[in-house]
């Protein structure tokens, strides 16, 4: 299996959602980040806009949640009709119940780990996942470096599933470009998120399309 381009649509122009949508129409999904200014210092938007980037239906929803209170608030995401909802391993009590509810309304599940979150705790986890994300930057804005300093946890994670024979898939956000990529995908990584990357490039499905050959290339598992 190839890679998955999960485009940010964070900074996208959101008077325009459904153009915005449309010009990364050749990504697998479109990744909607949730923040509630608790967890993370910055507010973005809530149920309402994912319902309404689902209704415009050209691409499936990958809902991340930075949001306080994961396990009471994550599974209406699932219900509403998100093809997968990742939440942080920070903010929830119960992560193997809550990934299950999230699978019984038919979603996928990831749970994302904050840069300063190590792996080891949650590698007997992997088995109720679908995916797990390594945040290379701290969450909260888009727009800021790529964190090299992650791609020790990406290799460990990377190992771990190998290891435990799952089908878990690896995702990277934060900092993406045509240069860290590479990086990403060599520690490996095969989920990958831009949002400024591809936003602010002059072409959005052509940067899709450059991304996703680099990962290709590079892909390491
Ligand atoms: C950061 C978000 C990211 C972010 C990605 O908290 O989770 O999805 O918008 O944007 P770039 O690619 O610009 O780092
Ligand atoms: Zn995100």
């Amino acid at each position: 299996m190839g890679v998955t381009i999960s485009p940010s649509i964070l900074n996208c122009d959101i008077a325009n959602l459904a153009s915005e949508i449309k010009k990364i129409r050749n990504a697998d999904y479109a990744h909607v980040d949730v923040m509630d200014n608790h967890f993370v210092p910055n507010l973005s938007w809530g149920l309402p806009v994912v319902e309404a980037v689902i209704r415009e239906n050209i691409l499936p929803v990958d809902a991340h949640l930075m949001i306080e209170d994961a396990d009471r608030y994550a599974p209406a995401y699932a219900e509403v009709g998100c093809a997968s909802v990742t939440f942080h391993a920070e903010a929830a009590i119960a992560p193997i119940r809550l990934a299950r509810e999230i699978r019984a309304q038919g979603a996928k599940v990831g749970m994302a780990l904050r840069p300063a979150t190590d792996i080891t705790p949650y590698i007997d986890l992997l088995s109720e996942l679908d995916m797990l994300l390594v945040m290379t930057v701290e969450p909260g804005f888009g727009g800021q470096a790529f964190l090299e300093s992650m791609m020790g946890k990406v290799r460990r994670a990377r190992k771990a599933i190998s290891a435990a024979n799952l089908q878990v898939a690896l995702q990277v956000d934060g900092g993406i470009n045509r240069e860290t990529i590479t990086k990403a995908a060599e520690a490996g990584a095969d989920v990958f998120v831009a949002g400024s990357a591809v936003y602010k490039a002059d072409d959005a499905f052509n940067e899709v399309e450059q991304l996703r050959q680099i990962a290709n290339h590079h892909l390491n598992h």
